[in-house]
């Protein structure tokens, strides 16, 4: 197991670029950062190009390009192409808003390996009314087919909250209909916008437990055969912690639009410091930073964490939450049972079984604004 010290530190595997925050959509789970930053600040095509050398160099083989909606990056081909030509695994991860049939030929010629794209619903109007944007879902639909029809691997991903889950049947026809191969029915984490939304997004347990009773009668019908659905249900229904991003500093590294690099997509709001790739070197990031040494092995835990035999399973959980939920990240995460904050989590939770509030901020640069002002 990792111990602080560089020796000990085993090389990242995954690398993701969230190559922009900026997105033609609105939705209200986004996990992004409610502080969207300035397109202004994002990396150049050079220095996306200069991370990618960097670290393949370590090691890491699969690379995930994210946002914001990726499409909007005018380089991505490019950034694509590099990445392929230096041995990364490459996954898209995108709304495909700003697709055409143009760009996903552009895109399979740069040597792209995968895509994922998300849809918000099977209903055309639910779907464009949660992401914010007219003809959204039949745009997606018409791009689904054309990238499937390209021979890419494809994956549907539908974020699942309070306003879907009951249309669990519908979505999963949708995927059957378009022959998806593989469907990611993931109910919203609680980071972002998702976190000042959590009210209005998160499902009471008896809608879970319908939804999942029907992902499981839709497995035993299919009988093995393609799609294939994974459904995730929030980990607030838990007792334990999610071993988050498989430990801090462990496997993964992200890389914000501005060059920050952070352990996890949300880690900026941890209130530490993270260097930034415009004058840091990953390798000197990765092995000696502060930010990615700071939850690294177990000498940082206090208890109920430091003593606990399941501290191996589960890291701690996820530093972003304990965060969020106590002030302070090295908290154990509020999720455990064992947490003396966990009854924030079975505040939440409850809240959720009889909750009829609707209302929620759209992932916009407003309500950024807003949101950001109102902070202490
Ligand atoms: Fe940051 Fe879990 S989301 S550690």
């Amino acid at each position: 197991m990792l111990k602080n010290g560089s020796s000990n530190i085993k090389p990242p595997l995954w690398l993701l670029l969230e190559v922009t925050y900026q997105c033609p959509l609105h939705c209200p789970y986004c996990s992004n950062p409610v502080d969207l930053g300035s397109a202004s600040n994002e990396l150049t095509t050079e220095q996306w190009f200069r991370v990618l050398d960097q670290a393949r160099e370590m090691g890491a083989v699969q690379l995930g390009l994210s946002g914001g909606e990726p499409l909007m990056r005018k380089d991505l081909e490019q950034i694509i192409r590099h990445a392929h030509d230096i041995g990364f695994y490459t996954n898209l991860i995108t709304s495909a808003l700003g697709m055409t049939e143009k760009r996903i030929n552009r895109l399979k010629a740069a040597g792209l390996d995968h895509i994922q794209i998300s849809f918000q619903s099977a209903d055309p109007d639910l779907n464009d009314a949660i992401a914010g944007k007219r003809n959204a879902f039949e745009h997606k639909k018409a791009m689904f087919m054309c990238v499937k029809e390209s021979g890419f691997p494809m994956v549907m991903n539908v974020v699942i909250s309070r306003q879907n889950i009951e249309q669990i049947d519908a979505i999963m026809a949708l995927a059957v209909e378009l022959d998806a191969d593989f469907v990611e029915l993931a109910t919203s984490q609680y980071y972002g916008w998702a976190y000042h939304n959590r009210e209005a997004l998160m499902p009471s347990k008896a809608q879970l437990e319908t939804a999942e009773a029907s992902v499981n009668r839709m497995r035993e019908q299919l009988n093995g055969s393609s799609p294939q659905f994974l459904f995730v249900t929030p980990d607030y229904y838990e007792t334990r912690p999610k071993p988050c991003m498989s430990g801090w500093g462990n496997i993964f590294i992200n890389i914000a639009p501005d060059g920050t690099a952070l352990p996890c997509h949300s880690a900026a709001m941890t209130g530490i410091p993270f260097p930034n790739v415009k004058d840091t070197d990953l390798r000197d990031i990765w092995y000696h930073s502060d930010g990615f040494n700071c939850f690294r092995g177990y000498d940082w835990m206090p208890e109920p964490c430091r003593s606990c035999d399941e501290k191996d399973k589960d890291y701690g959980g996820c530093r972003c939450q304990a965060m969020l939920l106590t002030g302070d990240p090295a908290n154990a995460d509020p999720v455990c049972s064992k947490s003396p904050y966990h009854h924030k989590i079975e505040k939440a939770v409850a809240q959720a079984q009889c909750s009829h509030n609707s209302e929620m901020m759209a992932r916009t640069v407003k309500n950024s604004q807003l949101i950001l002002s109102v902070k202490p």
